[in-house]
This record gives C-alpha cells, structure tokens and sequence, in this order.
C-alpha cells in the first residue's frame, strides 16, 4: 500500500469519530509492514481513549516489526496510566512513522516527534497536512482561540428565507435533506439554537438515524428569560442527551430549580448590547472540552454570532422554492453598512441531494 493512500484510509478512520472523540481529536492510524503491506488500523476511541496507535496495535494481523506507522496526528507522548503512543509505537518494533503535522496540545507538541527520534524511529512530517487540518478544525480551533469550531446550518429557499410569514418552516427541504441534517448533528458535539426556534418548532435536536442514535450532540438553548416550556421535545431524554440553556445571570424562578432538579444544566451568561454575550457562552462550552459546535438557528441567533463574527463554516441546504420577502431571512438584520467590512465565506463543496442542494462554505480569513 502506497503512503498516500493509507493516509488516506487512516484520515477517512478519523472523520468517523468527529463528535465522539472530544475534547480529544479523532485521530487514525493505518499500520503497514516491512513490506508495505496494511496489517492493522484504529481511531480514537469513542469518548478519547484508547488513542488510535493502541487501536492499530490491538489490531496487528501479525508483527509490525519493521514496519511503518501512518498517523493522521503526532502521537502523544502524555504518559497518564499507560505508555504514551509514541512509547507503543517504539515498543511494537515500528521503523518509520509518518504524520502530516504536530499535535498543537502542550504535553506533546513536538515531544512525540523527539522521543520517537531519539529511539531510532524515521519520521516523515507534512503528508495531506491540509486534509488533516480540516478534518480537526475544530480540535486546532479550541486550543487556539478557546472556543469551539462553529458551523452554521442553514434550510432555506432560493431566495435564502428559513420559514414563512407565520413561522412555517416544515419542510422547506426534503427527505434527503433532512437526513443528511442529521449525520451533521452526529459529527457535531454540541447543537445550538434560539428559544424562539425551540417555541415555534418544538424540535428534538437529536440524531436520528438509526444505529448512530447514541452520537447526538449534546443540546444548548439560548434563552436569557426560561421561556422555555418543561414539557419541550428538547427536555426529553436529558439523562442521555445533556441539555444546557443559556440564561441571564441571577434569575430566579421556580422553573429554575425544577429544570435542575430534571437533569438540565443552566449557565448564566452576561449580557452585552441587551443581550445573552454568546463569546462567553462558546467559552464555557470549550472550558466543557467542545471541540464543534453545530448552529441551527433561528434568524436572531444567527446574525448575532455572524456580527460577532463567531462562524467559521456554513452548511445551506437549498430548495427549489420562494418564500417571498415577507418570510423570515435565514440571517436577521446586523446593520451592514458597507460591503468592504462583511465576512466573506468562500465554497467548498456542493452536494445534489434530490430537489435540493447543499453547498459547504468556509470563512475567508
Ligand atoms: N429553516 C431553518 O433552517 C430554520 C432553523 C431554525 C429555525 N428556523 C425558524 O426560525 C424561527 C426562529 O428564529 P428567530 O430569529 O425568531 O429566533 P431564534 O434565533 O431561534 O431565537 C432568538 C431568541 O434567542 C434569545 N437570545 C438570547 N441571547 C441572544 C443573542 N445574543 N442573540 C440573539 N438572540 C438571543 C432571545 O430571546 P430571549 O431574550 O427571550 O432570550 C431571542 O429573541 C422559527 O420560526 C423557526 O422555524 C428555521
């Protein structure tokens, strides 16, 4: 097996565990032999740990003695309990390690890269870097900037409206769509929306996709007032999908207390400009070990991250109808006054997906 394609393999392992692998990255790792040939591969485990160089090597067909190991990430070289990666792949007999960049975690950066050196390991820096970046984004995002990876998910008509006059928003996209919205939140670790959104559409916010149930994210509300009603979808199975709302520092209520008593945890925010302070919120949710965050709307929340200029990517499904200008825009206003200081997103890829169409768009940095 050539070393592109097994990095290939080992990153298309990785993408799998994005949204179960926080606060670590998800991680793969394809292990060749003397002779190239693929004798074991892993990703990080579900929940972090094990990494995916103890996976590989759970794994080995036969001995690895000799052979190459393709990393998507530098192995750690963090000890905790058990040897670090870099220790198991010296001890496994491994000759040449290949990775397309350091961890930019403290405890390794650069030290798994070292150790593996110094015990006679070839390493090879750089292969499908960018590929690799992408796939962590959001890992690189957190330790970078402390606050998550956040990625705006958008369901609207051509003329970019997200649900009619009166609130009708089901469905402006079809089957597929839809589908495909949930294998997002699967690969997502925290779902986030307005309370309006949770009042008008009394949406679940879950993955339901059958087998990847258990990946949905965990759910936060941005509700400065607890409007929300107890017996909202959103509330449900909290003892499975934790549940956070967003509220105004020191409310009192006694739906407070109950929503705590019931599992729900409540996050007090200050409030800039007459409103919840969102930056901070995205800190706590990266202080919590979140790596991506998946916004689904409504318009207010939306535009206020945009002002904030806290999304970095755009999920837009696209149908092939008109709402009209009276139905509600998917960004509400933020008093634009000249185009030479908005955001631009550049496209990144588009997908047909029956009658509609997705486009993925990245910020411009
Ligand atoms: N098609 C789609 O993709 C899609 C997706 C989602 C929603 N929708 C539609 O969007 C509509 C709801 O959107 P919406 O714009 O009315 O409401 P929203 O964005 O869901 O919620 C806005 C509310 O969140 C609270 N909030 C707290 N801090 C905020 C902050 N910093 N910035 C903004 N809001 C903050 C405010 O209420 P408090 O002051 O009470 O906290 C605010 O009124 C629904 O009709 C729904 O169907 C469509």
């Amino acid at each position: 097996m050539q070393l592109e394609a097994a990095m290939r393999s080992a990153l298309s392992l990785a993408k799998r565990g994005l949204g179960v692998c926080s606060p670590n990255p998800s991680v793969g790792c394809v292990i060749l032999d003397h002779s190239n040939n693929l004798i074991g591969l892993g990703r990080t485990s579900n929940t972090g740990r094990p990494h995916a160089e103890k996976n590989a090597l759970d794994s080995l067909t036969t001995s690895a003695r000799g052979g190459t190991a393709i990393v998507t990430l530098e192995p750690c070289a963090h000890k905790d309990s058990s040897p670090s990666c870099a220790e198991l792949l010296v001890n496994a007999g491994i000759k040449h390690v290949v990775i397309p960049l350091l961890d930019p975690d403290k405890r390794t950066n650069g030290k798994g890269v070292k150790l593996l050196k110094e015990s006679g390991v070839k390493v090879s820096i750089g292969l499908l870097e960018k590929e690799s970046l992408d796939i962590n984004s959001g890992f690189f995002f957190r330790l970078k900037y402390n606050r998550p990876l956040v990625s705006l998910k958008i369901a609207s008509s051509l003329d970019g409206k997200i649900s009619t006059f009166n609130g009708n928003s089901k469905w402006i996209t079809g089957d597929l769509s839809r589908l495909h919205g949930h294998s997002l939140r699967s690969n997502h670790d925290v779902i986030l929306v307005g309370i309006n959104t949770v009042l008008n559409d009394n949406p679940k916010l879950n993955c339901r996709i059958k087998g990847i149930e258990k990946y949905s994210p965990v759910r936060v509300i941005v509700d400065s007032s607890l409007s929300i009603p107890i017996t909202s979808n959103v509330l449900i199975n909290i003892s499975k999908i934790p549940t956070i709302i967003w509220v105004k520092k020191n409310i009192i209520t006694p739906k407070k207390d109950k929503l705590i008593k019931m599992g729900v945890q409540i996050i007090e925010l200050n409030k800039r400009n007459n409103k919840l302070d969102l930056r901070e919120g995205l800190k706590d949710l990266a202080n919590k070990g979140f790596n991506r965050v998946l916004v689904e709307g409504g318009s207010k929340i939306s535009s206020s991250l945009m002002a904030d200029n806290l999304i970095d990517k755009v999920f837009l499904y696209r149908s092939g109808i008109f709402i009209g200008g009276d139905g509600l825009s998917s960004i509400a206003s933020y008093n634009i006054k000249n185009l030479d200081l908005v955001k631009r997103f550049q496209l990144l890829k588009t997908m047909i997906l029956d009658s509609d169409v997705l486009e993925e768009w990245d910020l411009v940095n």
